[in-house]
């Protein structure tokens, strides 16, 4: 697929079939995420690569939305290092970027993923945190869940002219 093919097959998958995600392919990804621009090149982002369904559970407890790790191999979480960005707040921006990129990725590979929102929810932060063993200057941004695709959503044209403004709103 071309990025732009990529771009408009991504979507988010919840369902999984049973099937490991090889540690290449997880490599890959975290390759992709770490090619992502970051402010002033700081590079603030750490992965925490997750297999274990023990704590898969444990996710589900502490975050509402995330029922499809029950069937997942794999759960990616993005975590800003605040003690390496180039200005309070750059984090988000660039672990944002660098999420994208591995969901990209991740459709490339014909693996399927969603992103769960984690931050700023405070109480799926401090849970997650805990579990994980963060260090208080790692904010954790999401939980990528991926696993083999057992959906296929078809894609979807979102593109709307009215959010569109040129020169001046
Ligand atoms: C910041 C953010 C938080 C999200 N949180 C969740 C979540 O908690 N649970 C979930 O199932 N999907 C979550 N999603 C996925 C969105 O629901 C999904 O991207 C949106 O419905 C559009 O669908 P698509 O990804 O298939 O294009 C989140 C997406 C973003 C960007």
């Amino acid at each position: 697929m071309n990025t732009l093919e990529v771009i408009s097959k991504r979507r988010s998958i919840r369902q999984y079939k049973p099937g490991e995600i090889s540690q290449q392919k997880i490599e890959i990804l975290l390759k992709a995420a770490m090619s992502a621009p970051t402010a002033r090149n700081c590079q603030e982002w750490e992965f925490v690569v997750v297999r274990d369904k023990n704590m898969f559970k444990k996710m589900m407890e502490i975050h509402p939305y995330a029922r499809m790790l029950e069937h997942a191999d794999c759960a990616i979480i993005v975590c800003g290092n605040t003690q390496r960005e180039h200005a309070p707040g750059y984090w988000l921006a660039d672990c944002g970027a660098a999420t994208q990129n591995i969901l990209l990725a991740a459709t490339e590979l014909g693996i399927g993923s969603v992103w769960l929102g984690v931050y700023p929810n405070q109480e799926r932060m401090d849970g997650l945190s805990r579990l994980l063993k963060l260090p208080e200057y790692v904010k954790p941004l999401n939980i990528i869940s991926l696993g083999l695709p057992a959906e296929h959503p078809a894609e979807v044209d979102r593109f709307d002219p009215a959010k569109v403004h040129y020169e001046l709103w």
